[in-house]
């Protein structure tokens, strides 16, 4: 990377504060994600109690996975409005919704934290985004503004500072690729502890305890899904790993990794932990904003 790409790639990462960057690797990503994560959030939002017709706030869509789950549970009474920074991503979000033939979604290219709505929502739900905001507990507050008194509230987020504790001399290279992590959402100034930090955040706007589940993806499996997975993160993370010199290209090697972790996962005989992540529901009960 040349001083102008790192200055271009820092620039690009600090208007968002999305550490996983704006490319069409990111895009994939997020669509293989959702195919590991998307049971758990799915099971939140049946546990949270959105059904059908439900009007529902989606915060930080990305590809569009968490609205299009939504737009099935609440189904054609209901409705979805979906949000994200990124208007490029949400293209992709349209153009997916509308080859599935999805018609009660609405993608909003915005701000979370600047809505306004004619309208009060009966649920609000977030996957992986909170933890990117410079200032959860008040984004959460505002978000939480556009429910009814009863509304629901329903978050997911991962929780990277017990991932650590997953470390084992047998598997060197999936502990290098943890540290790897660690460091660079840390030097973006993503919030690591988001994921448990979602119980204080809901307490500390003056909801109810939630319910709160932890969730991690494991697998051990030849064809498990999971270590592409892992290959497409560091292919999302590589520029910032790069930029602040935590890694270089070579060391990453981005192209075998997923080889590179089965083979050390099928020698060391333990599973691998993609990140864990926490689940976090609850309901207004009343509390008028
Ligand atoms: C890790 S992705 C998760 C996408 C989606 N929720 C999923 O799980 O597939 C985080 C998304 O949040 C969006 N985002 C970050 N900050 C945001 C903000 N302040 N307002 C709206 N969207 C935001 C990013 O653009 C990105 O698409």
């Amino acid at each position: 990377m040349t001083k102008a790409d790192v200055e271009r790639t820092l620039d690009n990462h600090r208007d968002a504060t999305y550490t996983l960057g704006r490319t069409s690797h990111e895009t994939t990503r997020l669509i293989e994600q959702s195919r590991i994560y998307g049971a758990s959030t799915r099971l939140l939002c049946e546990r949270a109690g959105i059904s059908a017709g439900m009007r529902v706030l989606e915060v930080g869509s990305g590809a569009g996975d968490v609205a299009f789950m939504l737009a099935k549970l609440v189904g054609t009474s209901g409705q979805v409005v979906g949000v994200d920074i990124n208007s490029n991503i949400l293209e992709t979000a349209r153009q997916r919704a509308a080859d599935a033939g999805i018609k009660n979604i609405q993608f909003i290219a915005a701000d979370a934290r600047e809505l306004t709505f004619p309208n009060k929502f009966d649920a609000l739900v977030g996957r992986f985004v909170l933890m990117y905001m410079a200032n959860p507990q008040e984004a959460f507050g505002k978000l939480i503004s556009h429910l009814k008194p009863d509304g629901i509230v329903a978050f997911q987020e991962p929780e990277y500072t017990l991932y650590p504790s997953l470390f084992h001399p047998d598997t060197p290279l999936i502990n290098q690729l943890i540290q790897w992590i660690l460091e660079v959402f840390e030097h973006s100034g993503a919030y690591l502890d988001m994921g448990i930090g979602l119980y204080r955040t809901f307490i500390q706007a003056g909801l109810p305890a939630p319910e709160i589940h932890l969730h991690s993806p494991i697998g051990a499996a030849e064809d498990w899904a999971g270590y592409r997975y892992m290959e497409t993160i560091f292919e999302s993370l590589l520029p910032l790993i790069e930029a602040y010199g935590i890694a270089t290209a070579e060391q990453v090697d981005v192209e075998t990794l997923a080889v590179r972790i089965r083979q050390e996962v099928l020698t060391s005989k333990r599973p691998f932990f993609l990140p864990i992540h926490v689940t976090a529901h609850a309901r207004l009960s009343g509390i008028s904003y």
